[in-house]
């Protein structure tokens, strides 16, 4: 059996002080949460909410991460100060990075790997635009990204890395991948990944689907074969719809 570990994205949301008083509200609503839970915020408030959660069972992530460790690169943050502030864990490759800010493989690849290095476990995000969809390309754009992403990244390193299968068209858009056209995105970078790492590490592999996920839909979602967790946005920064989608398999 794999383990699930279901992941709430920020984005750019909660101020230094809303993230403090959210995050000690998530602990009370998750406390007998039974996967592991994960929470983004933006760089600012990963300490306080890392403080907040400290003793919980959440741990704290960051949303991107600069490709270098130390130096000249205004407005960047390194793998060491992540960790410093609190994340054990950071998303790579989000959809939005890769859009709006130009990131290819190859600088995420080298981002991956940084991390690895550092001691940060990953949540490399990957998913197809509509227009790749409708004309055919989801299965190359999903192997491209996924062996992109993992290029030079050992099978060791792999229990560390969580693959996110965003479609593009799903995100913060209110349309979610039916259960099982997300089933079979998922059961399709499990086989790439059979084929780069072998099959033992692509069965234990954690593949969260994100994109519009919600109470409402979230336990269809958990129970296809191939989904191991969700990567949450909107619905991740109120108690209201993140506690029930955590405690999916819980009454
Ligand atoms: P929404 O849940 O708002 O669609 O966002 C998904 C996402 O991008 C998480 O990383």
């Amino acid at each position: 059996m794999r383990s699930v570990c279901i992941a709430g994205n920020w984005k750019m949301n909660m101020s230094p002080s809303e993230g403090r008083a959210f995050a000690k509200a998530l602990v009370e609503a998750l406390k007998d949460a039974t996967v592991r839970v994960v929470v983004a915020p933006p760089y600012v408030t990963i300490a306080p909410v890392a403080e907040a959660l400290s003793g919980s069972r959440i741990t704290v992530g960051a949303q991107n991460m600069s490709d270098n460790l130390s130096g000249a690169f205004t407005g960047e943050v390194s793998a060491p100060m992540l960790k410093e502030a609190g994340a054990s864990v950071v998303i790579l490759g989000h959809s939005e990075r890769r859009a709006l800010y130009g990131e290819t493989d190859e600088f995420i690849n080298r981002k991956v790997r940084l991390a690895l290095a550092q001691g940060l476990d990953v949540i490399l995000c990957v998913g197809e635009t509509l227009a790749e969809r409708e004309s055919g390309k989801l299965e190359h754009v999903l192997a491209t990204q996924t062996a992109g992403g993992l290029k030079d990244v050992t099978s060791r390193d792999m229990s560390r890395v969580i693959i996110a299968y965003e479609p593009v068209w799903a995100i913060g858009t209110g349309k979610t991948a039916t259960p099982e056209d997300a089933n079979a995105a998922h059961a399709f970078i499990r086989g790439e990944i059979a084929k780069l790492y072998g099959k033992a590490v692509a069965e234990s592999l954690i593949i969260q689907y994100g994109g519009s996920v919600k109470p409402s839909n979230v336990k269809d979602l958990m129970a296809m074969e191939h989904i191991d967790g969700a990567l949450v946005g909107g619905a991740s920064l109120t108690v209201e719809q993140f506690a029930p989608i955590v405690r999916y398999n819980i009454g």
